[in-house]
């Protein structure tokens, strides 16, 4: 493994973070309907109690809604957070600049100086990666963001961007991407590896399977909304995995599936960052921390995703 660079080593400290993108979304998570401001607030207040101190969020989340919410509630506590937001490379946004303006925008939002980490959402057909990554460093020598990182990048983006920052002195601190134990594709096409190697921190996003993981949603009661089509084709044979995600939450005193979704990818060396709209789901999460899976424990999982995800 590459030595980790003294800028990125905060975030390979982070065991866990907490996702913002149900904060203001009405798309996918239909904010408003169910949960709103208060529960919102609630989640945010529970995880900074429980220790969980880095929040993850977007320009784009709840069209802006998101970071200004958090912009909000980063106001009413004392306590200090680690902020992370994104960039959404928009194809009538072109040029290095558009970076650093828009970034400007989501510190106007969150109401602060400056974030700890800075990535670019998904790669653009549009912008190169080289502008990209100048566009970033820009933004780290400007003094807005402590770090960068990159999210959705396969592995020859990922090394593209890494090779590109360092023209700039500039670490490439993360990439965000899907990982669960109902989506490994970062196992198989390498990039976990890779990020290993280089000291990259992989954050890993829907860490429970948006919530198909809890163990909440079975075949015959599917999750609302958009998730219900996405997931027609897994939900009936998600069934084994979660009985034994439930036996060995057993053997740890109770801990639920959640708990174990979210240790199986501590265990796997990433950070992820559930998403939570409501103190009780932000409480349960925070569970997941102070105990490990044992390796046994681990490679059960891993079987048992794998004969649902095939090979
Ligand atoms: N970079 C990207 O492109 C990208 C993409 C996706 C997500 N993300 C980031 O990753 C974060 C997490 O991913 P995600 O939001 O897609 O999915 P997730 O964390 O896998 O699932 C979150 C959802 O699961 C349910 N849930 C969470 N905790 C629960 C608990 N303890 N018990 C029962 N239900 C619970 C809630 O929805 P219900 O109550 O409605 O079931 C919640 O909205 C996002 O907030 C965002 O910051 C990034």
């Amino acid at each position: 493994m590459a030595e980790i660079s003294s800028e990125t080593r905060f975030l390979h400290a982070i065991e866990m973070g907490l996702g913002a993108w149900q904060w203001g979304d009405r798309v996918v998570w239909q904010y408003g309907h169910g949960y709103g401001l208060e529960q919102v607030r609630e989640a945010f207040q529970t995880s900074i109690r429980e220790g969980i101190r880095f929040i993850d969020t977007a320009e784009l989340y709840g069209n802006g809604l998101s970071e200004r919410l958090l912009g909000r509630f980063l106001k009413e506590t004392d306590q200090p957070a680690l902020i992370a937001s994104k960039y959404f490379p928009l194809p009538w946004r072109f040029g290095k600049g558009a970076i650093l303006r828009a970034l400007k925008g989501s510190l106007a939002r969150l109401g602060v100086e400056g974030i700890d980490l800075y990535q670019i959402h998904w790669p653009s057909p549009i912008m190169s990666t080289d502008t990209m990554m100048e566009g970033l460093a820009d933004c780290v020598k400007g003094g807005l963001t402590r770090t960068v990182g990159v999210s959705n990048f396969d592995q020859s983006r990922m090394l593209a961007a890494y090779s590109s920052l360092a023209r700039y002195n500039v670490p490439l601190a993360s990439n965000q991407v899907p990982y669960s134990l109902l989506n490994r594709t970062v196992e198989k096409n390498g990039t976990l590896a890779r990020c290993k190697e280089l000291g990259i921190r992989l954050i890993a996003h829907s860490p429970l399977e948006k919530g198909l993981l809890t163990g909440k949603y079975r075949a015959d009661t599917p999750p609302p909304g958009a998730r219900a089509r996405t997931y027609a084709g897994l939900l009936p044979k998600t069934e084994p995995l979660l009985k034994l995600m439930t036996e060995i939450g057993q053997d740890h005193g109770g801990k639920s599936n959640a708990q174990v979704a979210l240790n199986w990818l501590i265990c796997k060396g990433t950070l992820p960052i559930p998403g939570a709209k409501t103190a009780e789901q932000a409480q349960e999460n925070a569970g997941a921390l102070g105990w490990k899976l044992t390796g046994e424990e681990v490679a059960k999982l891993d079987e048992a995703s794998r004969a649902i995800l095939g090979s």
